[in-house]
Formats: structure tokens, sequence, C-alpha cells
């Protein structure tokens, strides 16, 4: 395949306002839906009065747990379910966190809607709650699964001549894509079409099927564009079930757009987690032994698997190596996957802890990250299917001018006491693959349609898959039109996990070999597509491929065909794989109001080969923006007192804007990986934020001498 870049697929269609989103469609005689939320932070509702919802003029229904809606809850994503907790809000009384739906109004029009949803009163008998870590009434459990172990830890560490123990902490967030949840829900007789903004229109399928006890083939996801999802639309999400109770009870398509405070209890976040870490050296910093031990926040009713020691256990080469991730049960919705969910806290806590080793050795930061750089897994001892870390770190160095450092803290200041820092760290995301279907549709015009199950969520996979398909044949990429994100087309695995274009392109790359085959083409090679259509007859060619990944049990393929998640990583027959990244930050922290700036970041991927280049650039330059407003801005803050999250809208859950961020250059090492797959792809999106906090966060202790173990760093940690 031959990389060449082309402009990013939609592009026009997305500035011009064509691009048509979930909830852009308005059908004929829609109605409109506005959920009521819970004021209480736990209990029971002993009395809802929909009385006064009812009486607003173009009020059709009022759903809620006093009407038997015969729905059936439809399990978490995480235990063999389709949604993103196994609690379905509207089935009874029970209250499990501040801002969980207890009703649904629907009505002529939105501002009747919202008007008769601000009149439903609901009284409440209420629990205590505990919504922080630590709080009065948590419940803190062990991990189900085994954690990592390797080695002797403790003994090492105990042994060890120089000792880090330090605690850092990260979250709770939340993902705040653009576009908002919600969708339009049409019944066309007895089925049910979903036009709704997802990361998967197959879990959407299976388990609206499921809760509703229909056949799947009865229900029918579309979901062409995505406005951003960073793992909050990577499952169902619990209004639909009820839109589509409200849709057949009207015979009416009804919509609903939940206002943006709704989405910080409407679906998941990243949960707060607090990292111990233990790191035991010799005198020249050389790692001997590592301890990482996690407390994570969970909700009452689900745990979400903690991955953050699958990061830190092979980020270098440590040979004895403890993990330990615990969940701490609270009153909250079910937190769930949000960009990066476990690598990004997890390297902020490693990699602030080896900025402290190097700062006790005396060593570069730099230098002594090369100095610990693996060659083999240590946990399995298998090889990694490729590794160009140290390149990132010596490229990004070079391309930083880290040469120019000054190694103690506080010492680069301007001459109007502007306090200047420079940091490092590094980051690294499993390549994970998951079973994929694709068709490939050739006519005799020299057109390629390719459907295939995906999502574009912004990430820039159609682009990818265009550039894959025109370059394979040597095509104009204009005769190539992908289609993904539509049920009707082919069944679809969730895209996230940073899994997608690896695993859609393989899939692709079968079919295209398929393809080339039925028009009597050489394995590679251009191919005039319309003559050869016309040499086959003339009928529109058609070849179809599902792939797996070495070592996946077929019934992974069965899994993905009716919606569930099947991902197949790190660890594969051979090897392992990983993707990874270096990050340099310049920090300046201001003289008199100590505001920190990041007027420049220099970021060093190996992804193997570069699918898309203009669409990765992208992705790389939008996880450093995360990262900084992972480092700088962001926290979903909670009051102990009423749980729930409390600055749910965009004023007070602080993003950075274009003002916040400064130069941000991106290379890629460029290697293809064909130990993974034959078209040397490895995972880039959500590699792309892992490392970029701490690299901040240790900018900052070079600036300033302070060290800051909590994000994000407030002004007030450095004054
Ligand atoms: Mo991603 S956080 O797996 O959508």
């Amino acid at each position: 395949m031959t990389d060449f870049a082309i402009p990013r697929v939609g592009a026009r269609e997305k500035v011009t306002g064509t691009a048509r989103f979930g909830a852009d469609r308005t059908p004929g005689g829609c109605a409109y839906a506005m959920p009521v939320v819970a004021t209480a932070g736990k209990g029971r509702i002993t009395r809802l009065d929909t009385a006064g919802a009812t009486a607003v003029p173009g009020v059709l229904l009022v759903l809620s747990h006093l009407d038997d809606l015969g729905i059936v809850p439809a399990g978490s994503l995480m235990r063999g379910g389709y949604a993103f907790q196994s609690l379905q809000p509207l089935l009874d009384d029970r209250i499990a966190y501040r801002g969980q739906p207890i009703a649904l109004v629907v009505a002529d029009t939105l501002v009747a809607a919202t008007e008769a949803a601000a009149l439903v009163r609901a009284e409440y008998d209420e629990e205590p709650i505990a919504v922080e870590l630590g709080a009065a009434g948590t419940e803190t459990q062990e991990a189900a699964l085994a954690d990592v172990v390797a080695g002797d830890a403790d003994g090492e560490y105990e042994r060890s001549p120089l000792r880090i123990d330090e605690t850092y902490e990260a979250g709770p967030q939340h993902q705040v894509p653009m576009e908002l949840i919600g969708g339009v829900v049409e019944w066309h007789g007895d089925t049910v079409v979903v036009h709704e903004g997802t990361q998967t229109v197959g879990a959407l399928r299976g388990g609206l099927a499921r809760q509703l006890g229909i056949d799947p083939a009865q229900v029918r996801v579309i979901s062409p564009y995505v406005g951003g999802a960073f793992g909050q639309k990577n499952a169902l999400q619990p209004h639909l079930a009820p839109l589509a109770v409200a849709a057949r009870r009207l015979g009416r398509p009804v919509k609903l757009v939940l206002p943006r405070a709704h989405t910080f209890h409407a679906a998941s976040f990243r949960p707060l987690s607090r990292h111990r870490v233990r790191l035991g050296a010799d005198r020249s910093g050389r790692l001997l032994a590592a301890i990482h031990e996690v407390d994570q926040q969970d909700s009452r009713h689900d745990l979400l698997p903690a991955t953050y020691t699958e990061l830190t256990s092979r980020l270098y080469d440590i040979r004895n190596f403890r993990g330990r991730q615990r969940h701490v049960r609270t009153d909250t919705q079910s937190p769930g996957f949000m960009r990066a969910p476990f690598e990004h806290p997890a390297a902020f806590a490693l990699e602030s802890a080896i900025d402290e080793l190097a700062v006790a050795t005396g060593r570069d930061p730099v230098e002594l990250r090369l100095a610990n750089d693996a060659r083999t897994d240590p946990v399995t001892g298998k090889p990694f299917s490729s590794r160009h870390l140290a390149d990132c770190l010596r490229r990004g160095a070079e391309l930083f001018g880290w040469a120019g450092r000054s190694p103690d803290p506080c010492s680069m200041q301007e001459a109007d006491g502007t306090l200047v820092g420079w940091g490092v760290a590094v980051g690294a995301y499993p390549s994970k693959t998951v079973p994929i279907q694709a068709r490939l549709t050739a006519d005799a015009d020299g057109r390629v349609l390719l459907e295939v199950g995906g999502h574009e969520m912004g990430q820039g996979i159609t682009t990818a898959l265009v550039s894959a398909v025109a370059g394979d044949l040597g095509i104009a990429p204009d005769s190539v039109a992908v289609a993904v994100g539509d049920t009707a087309r082919v069944p679809h695995h969730l895209t996230a996990g940073a899994w997608g274009t690896n695993s859609t392109l393989l899939a692709v790359h079968a079919a295209l070999l398929r393809l080339r085959e039925r028009l009597g083409a050489a394995p590679d090679g251009p191919v005039d597509v319309a003559a050869a259509v016309k040499q086959a007859g003339g009928d529109d060619v058609v070849t179809e491929a599902v792939t797996q990944t070495p070592g996946q049990p077929p019934e992974m393929a069965d899994r993905m065909r009716t919606g569930l998640a099947a991902p197949t990583g790190p660890e594969y027959p051979g090897f392992v794989s990983f993707s990874f990244v270096a990050h340099f930050a310049e920090v300046r922290v201001e003289p008199v109001t100590r505001r920190i700036r990041v007027p420049r970041v220099v970021s060093v991927a190996d992804c193997g080969r570069v699918a898309s280049p203009v669409t990765a650039d992208a992705q790389v330059r939008g996880g450093v923006v995360w990262g900084i407003g992972a480092a700088l801005h962001e926290h979903s803050e909670v009051d102990p007192r009423y749980g729930g999250f409390v600055n749910s809208d965009l004023a007070d859950y602080v993003i950075p804007v274009n003002a916040d961020v400064g130069t941000i250059e991106v290379d890629f090492i460029g290697e293809p990986d064909f130990a993974l797959n034959p078209m040397g792809v490895k995972s880039l999106g959500e590699v792309a934020l892992v490392g970029v906090a701490p690299a901040i966060a240790n900018a900052v202790f070079h600036a300033t001498g302070r060290r800051v173990r909590r994000l994000p760093i407030l002004i007030e940690d450095v004054l």
C-alpha cells in the first residue's frame, strides 16, 4: 500500500454544514423529549408529581417508573452486555446517583418539553452518600483479575540503594465532545430506525433489541458522522430505550438532544484514580523494582476493569514489578473509558516518579529514560512487535532543542521574572485488534465502494480507508467511497481503544486481495477498475472479508456480529504490541499571577506506518491539547454533600481554548510494524495523550521547583 497524504475526507461537508450528524435529522411529525433528573444523591422516589408537566400545552407523554415501560436492562458493556452501565433508569424508584433520569417528557415542541420537564416534582427518601475516595460509606475491593507480577518487586525495592515513594492523583474528568448525546428514533412498522452519534451502532442495535424484546434484524442504527466521542459514546446509553418506547406509543418520531449539563451524568466519565508509586533504583538511576498501587473510583453497581499497570509494567525494563489495582465504590453513575482511560493517569504517576528519580540521581531525564529502555517485554519475556520509544526520545530531544536545557529548577528565568521550564515524558498504548467485516463493490465506471464496520468520530478513519483503497488500486481518491456507521450494510464492531484503523485496514486488505483476484489483476500494482469490471461481464464485482487477529478464537467474530466488544491485545501469540510516544513541553510561569502557559510542545510517535498522514498529525495535536487540558484545566468537581458533578457546563468544566495552546510540533518514526499486520499499522489515537500531562508537570517542576502530584495543576500549587 502506498502512503500518500490525501485531505481529510468529509472536511468540506463539515465546514459547509452539509454533514448530517445523528440528531440533525428532523423527520415529519417529530416530537421532542426532555429528561427530568434526580436532585437527590441516593435513595428512593417517594412521590412523583407530573400534573404540572402534563398540563403544559403540547405535552404528549411523561414516562417514568410509574409506567410499565417493558424495558429489560441491556447489561454492562464490561459484563457481556451493551450499555455503559448495568443500571437502567426509569424502571423502579431507586436513585443511585444525583443526575439519574427519573422521567422523560415528550411534547410537540422542544420548548414545551423543556418547560414541562422543569415542572415535574419529585420527593425522595434520601440516604447518606459517599462520592469521594476515602469518604465514610465507600467500599473498597480488590480487582477480580490477578495483577501484573514479575520477579520480586517488594524485596528488590527494599534492597534498592535509591527509593522513590510518592502518591499521585488524577480525575475525575468528562469527555465533553462537541456533539451532545442524543438521537432520533422512528418506527417503520415493526422496525425501529435510530439516528444517533455513536462509536458502536452494533451495540445500539443489539442492546435496543434486547431491551425491547425484539429481533436485532428489526433495529437499524445509522451514524455516518460523530461529533467527537472519546469513549463517551462507546455503548448503549439509558435514554435510547425510553425514547423508542415513547415513539412507539405516540406513533411519531421522537428526537432527544441532552442539554450539556445532563451529559455529565448520562454517560461515563474518567474516574478519580490515586496512585502510589514506588521505584527502586541503583545510584545511576537504573530501575531495579517498581510497585504501582492504584485506587480507582467506581460506582455501586459496576466495576470498571482497571489496566493502569498494563502500561506501567512495560514502559521501562523493570524486571521486578508488582501492580495492585483496587476499586472504591462510590455513589455515582458508572465510570468508563475516556481517551487513554488508564494510560493517561498511569503515565502521569509513573512519569512524574521517573522525573523525581532523575532529580534524585542528578541525571538528565532523557538520558535516564534511554538507559532504562526495554528490548523485550519485561512481563512476558516476549518481543515487542516493534518498539521505537528510544527513537521518539532522541528525535524529540533534537526537534525541541533539549540540549540547551539548564538542568537546575528555576534556572531558566526571563528578565521580567517569568519562570521557564522544560519537561519530558513518554507514553505507550496497547495495539489492540478486533474482528472486522469489509465489503468492496467495484463498478463499470471504475468506482469502488467500501462498506466496513467502523465509525468516523473525527479521528480520520474514513480518510485512512479511502487512502488505503485508492493507494492499493492506484485509482483517484475521489473514485472511492467509504460507508461506515450503518448496521444495514455490514455488522459493526465498536470503534474505540485506538484499534479502529488497524483493524479495519486488515479487513480491507483481505477484501482488496479478493477483489484483485476477481478482477483478474495481479496481487499488487495499479488496476484499471472500469476495464476489469467490464471484462468480468460489467456487473458490480463484490468481495467481502472478515478478519481476526492471530490467536483470536473464532467466536470473537460472532461477538462482533451481535454488537458485543471483542478486542484482543496487547499480548498476541508471538509478541506484545504497543505504540509509543515522547512529549517535550515548555512551560512559562508568569511572574505575578503565576499563571502557567504552554507555549510549545514537541511530540514524536511510533505508531508503525502512518496510515493517513493528515489525520494522524491532527490526532496527535488533539492528544496534546487534551494533555494541556488534563495538566492545567480539566476537573469534574464533586460536592460531598450533594453528589453528582457540580461544574457541569463548559463555562465551569474548563477545557483549553486556542489561546491556551501554543506551537505543537508533531513527528512520526514511521517504521512499519509487519509483525502486527501486513499493513504495518499500529494504534495511534489514544497514545497521543499519554505522557503529555507529566511532561507539563515535569516542566512546571523545572520552572518552579514545585512538584505537583495532583492534576490539574492550579495556580495555588505554584504560588
Ligand atoms: Mo476510547 S476511550 O476507547 O473511545
